[in-house]
């Protein structure tokens, strides 16, 4: 088999394809032969060696496939070899073949193609956990999105067109702004240029907003908590902020862990806040959320609620170019890796 290999934290460069003997099912276990995988900006940090969960390099990453059943381990009756299915794998998905527990794929409905299914697992599963679990949006309400035109972003506002009237403000860079519109944001904020609290403030007649969703960190989670009206909710879920360029510069990472909110349980009961976190890589072994998560946006992808926007398709010979689309924030939607 092939995979994309990250030899060491050096960034982009530091990526190789090398070649390896193909892997076999375990028990319970399914091997996919996969068409595209997804690249997440976990991996691009996992790259600079800025993200703690990824395996020490060398190491292959990858959340997420999409592809064909090769292969079945003993005990698995399905789904049979030649299904068509997306794959959540825990690392190890830049791959051209994957052997992962049988419950953690699911077959993809009829036309949706390899890209689009292997854009779905990382970004819609974390847009619909955090909208309808933990932020459990409502009608009418209003919402700070950050990373807006990412893969996660364009998930995010996908599925807030199905809550009635809520208000979705996106930060982003200018030339994103009508895919922005068009995905149903209502105010996009070039946060290159103005400051988007501010922005935000204005929009509001100085009322705020109920939801922020913010994988930014640092200060970003300070200013968003301001941002808040009472009963609202920060939904933490990345820290983007420590990602800067090509390179890790310990400086600014510095600056960011300070500017981290030390915030009491007191203070978000007197302001009536709440913060949760989210990540995904840790919710991996409550299995049976995950799927009824990831169905539910799969019915949604049948009824044509959603789409996957798919920005770029690097073949894994290009992955550093993959990586660097993102790094120089190019992307407006999911960047994908075929073999
Ligand atoms: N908690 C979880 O379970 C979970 C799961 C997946 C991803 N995440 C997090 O969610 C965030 C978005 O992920 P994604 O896959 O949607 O991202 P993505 O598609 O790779 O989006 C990259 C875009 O984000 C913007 N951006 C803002 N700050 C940036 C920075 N410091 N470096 C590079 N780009 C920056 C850029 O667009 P603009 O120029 O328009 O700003 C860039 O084009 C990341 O922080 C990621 O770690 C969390």
């Amino acid at each position: 088999m092939r995979a994309i290999w990250i030899t060491k934290s050096g960034g982009p460069k530091a990526l190789q394809v090398r070649e390896a003997a193909d892997p076999q099912p375990e028990p319970g276990e399914v091997r996919v032969r996969v068409a595209a995988a997804g690249l997440c900006f976990a991996d691009v940090m996992a790259t600079q060696g800025l993200y703690p969960d990824a395996p020490k390099p060398p190491c292959v990453v990858g959340y997420e496939v999409a592809g064909v059943v090769d292969a079945l381990g003993q005990g698995v009756a399905g789904p049979a070899v030649g299904s068509r299915v997306l794959a959540l794998t825990h690392f190890g998905g830049h791959a051209d073949l994957v052997c992962v527990a049988a419950q953690r794929v699911l077959e993809i409905p009829t036309g949706m193609s390899f890209e689009q299914a292997a854009a779905v697992p990382v970004n819609y599963l974390t847009a619909y956990h955090m909208l309808f679990r933990v932020a459990n949006v409502r009608p009418g309400e209003r919402l700070l999105l950050h990373m807006a035109a990412g893969g996660i972003g364009i998930a995010v506002l996908q599925l807030s067109r199905t809550v009635e009237g809520l208000t979705v403000f996106g930060t982003a860079s200018a030339a994103k702004h009508d895919v922005l519109r068009n995905e149903g944001c209502a105010h996009p904020i070039d946060y290159h240029t103005a400051d988007y609290a501010a922005e935000v403030r204005r929009v509001t007649g100085g009322m705020g907003v109920d939801v922020v969703l913010d994988p930014l960190g640092g200060r970003d989670w300070r200013k968003g908590l301001k941002l808040l009206r009472p009963g609202g909710r920060l939904v933490a879920f990345g820290f983007a902020n420590l990602a800067s360029g090509q390179r890790r510069h310990p400086f600014r990472i510095a600056t960011q862990l300070l500017g981290v909110p030390r915030i009491t349980p007191l203070q978000l009961m007197d302001h009536n806040r709440a913060i949760s976190g989210v990540n995904i890589g840790h919710l991996w072994g409550e299995v049976a959320m995950l799927r009824d998560e990831l169905k539910a946006v799969l019915a949604l992808w049948e009824a044509d609620t959603v789409k996957p926007r798919i920005d770029a398709v690097y073949p894994f010979a290009e992955a550093a170019a993959a990586q660097r689309r993102i790094l120089n924030r190019q992307n407006v939607g999911k960047v994908v890796l075929t073999p």
